[in-house]
């Protein structure tokens, strides 16, 4: 699962104390696990070696540079879905044809960017030459289109500057991801991607454009899936659409298929990447050896159980009726998962009561088998009723300055942090071994008030 894990009554990251962690860079802190980043990108890339994907690792899950320059490094695209994160790409050293490029509302200047290299939006519109020769180099790989106008604007700022691109088509295959509502993304309500009746008549409308090759087919169906199902109907649905549109004349070259493939927020919550690809690849094989090419798009799969937050605990409130409010200086502005999804992240003393003989349960769940747990609210800063980390969770007896985990919070934690009540964003560190380095630095207070100034 990952390389976080009790020794002796004590948390460990790989080979570093998690305790000497917060001490070292304060808190809160997310803490990434290099050696979990690669296992879970290796597990993926073998579990489905036979389709020989491209594995877009999915920047927003978690987008510091250093962690997709791990990704990348290890042979990864990358999923971008803004102008700021195809730049983060480029930080990162990733070929740009490894980049794809979705979402709902691109702009203009970050087609451009994505067209024709960062800053190419303020050459002259004369520097058509230099632009086209710039973008061999600089261009992504595949801009992932979401409707009718996005699709004839990007022909048509491809056209503007002599640059031509690729896109896929996001398809929407009115499949129940079975999960939470706000990450449904490809059920028919939902505002990604068109359907596959209007996804023909989009082919044939635009399936011949000089500039922008419309050849691929995108799909993401949302996140977490626990199922392989949905999965299995929405491909079913996209290889009918496929043959639909090659008798009319359009090859779909490539099929990306998004990404959702759960993380473990508990012991064993989540199928393996084996169990996806067992489900996945039979249905996929012979198109691959027919020439299709796959795009995967897997974020927190590979980010979620390669972090951990840490937070201080500065105050224990008896809340009455047998409940601790355990106040600590993480909360909604940090991981906002809880919060916004009502998400479980398992939570526990980074060193227990109890030490080396006991108190860490055999599993991350919300209720350990353990004697001596309270029911408890652990809570951050933040004025609003919804900052949370968890509710009524049964834990062990905590002090004024213990350190907790919030464990697989590597994605859609530090990426989702906000200044809201004007928090420092925290710092992140990645463990290699038995090293540490710093890969964002804490944001200081006049970093934060600067742009006031
Ligand atoms: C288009 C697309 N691809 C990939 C992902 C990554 O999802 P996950 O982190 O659950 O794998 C998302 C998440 O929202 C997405 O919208």
């Amino acid at each position: 699962m990952d390389h976080f894990e009790y020794r002796n009554g004590r948390l460990w990251c790989e080979g570093v104390p998690a305790e000497d962690l917060a001490a070292r860079f304060g808190t809160p802190l997310y803490v990434y696990s290099r050696a979990t980043l690669e296992g879970h990108y290796d597990r993926l890339a073998a579990a489905f070696a036979d389709l020989r994907p491209l594995i877009c690792y999915s920047i927003k899950s978690c987008s510091n540079v250093h962690v997709c320059r791990v990704l990348v490094e290890r042979g990864a695209g990358l999923d971008a879905v803004s102008g700021g994160e195809v730049e983060r790409a480029r930080r990162a050293g990733c070929p740009m044809e490894r980049v794809v490029y979705a979402g709902v509302g691109k702009t203009d200047a970050e087609i451009e960017d994505a067209l024709c290299g960062m800053g190419s939006a303020s050459l002259p519109a004369h520097g058509q030459a230099a632009r086209a020769r710039l973008a061999h180099a600089t261009r992504i790989g595949l801009f992932n289109i979401e409707s009718e106008p996005e699709f004839e604007n990007i022909a048509r700022l491809a056209r503007e500057r002599g640059v031509r691109c690729r896109g896929a088509l996001r398809i929407n295959p009115d499949v129940d991801p079975k999960t939470h509502a706000y990450t449904s993304t490809g059920r028919k309500e939902s505002k990604f991607g068109v359907g596959i009746a209007r996804a023909v008549r989009f082919f044939e409308r635009y399936g011949r454009d000089e500039w922008l090759t419309l050849d691929a087919l995108h799909l993401h169906i949302g996140s977490p899936v626990y199922e392989t199902g949905p999965y299995v109907e929405a491909i079913r649905k996209t290889l009918g659409l496929i043959d639909d549109l090659a008798g009319r004349g359009f090859t779909v070259r490539t099929l990306d298929l998004g990404g959702g493939f759960g993380a473990d927020y508990e012991t064993e919550r989540s199928p393996r990447a084996a169990d996806y690809a067992a489900a996945i690849v039979p249905l996929l094989r012979e198109r691959v050896a027919g020439g299709l090419s796959i795009i995967l798009e897997p974020g927190r799969q590979i980010s979620a159980n390669a972090g951990v937050l840490l937070t201080k605990v500065l105050y224990v409130k008896d809340g009455g009726g047998g409940k601790r409010f355990i106040i600590g200086d993480a909360g909604m502005h940090t991981l906002i998962r809880p919060a916004l999804y009502g998400s479980f992240h398992f939570i526990w003393p980074a060193s227990p009561a109890g030490g080396a003989s006991g108190g860490v349960p055999a599993r991350r769940t919300g209720v350990p088998d353990l004697p001596g747990l309270s029911p408890c609210d652990v809570v951050g800063p933040i004025c609003e009723s919804a900052d949370f980390l968890a509710k009524d969770r049964m834990l062990p007896p905590v002090s004024r300055g213990d350190v907790l985990a919030v464990f697989a919070a590597g994605a859609y934690g530090m990426s989702m942090a906000s200044t809201y009540n004007t928090q420092p964003l925290p710092a992140e560190v990645m463990v290699e071994g038995d090293a540490a380095r710093v890969i964002r630095r804490r944001q200081a207070l006049d970093e934060l008030l600067a742009p006031e100034a």
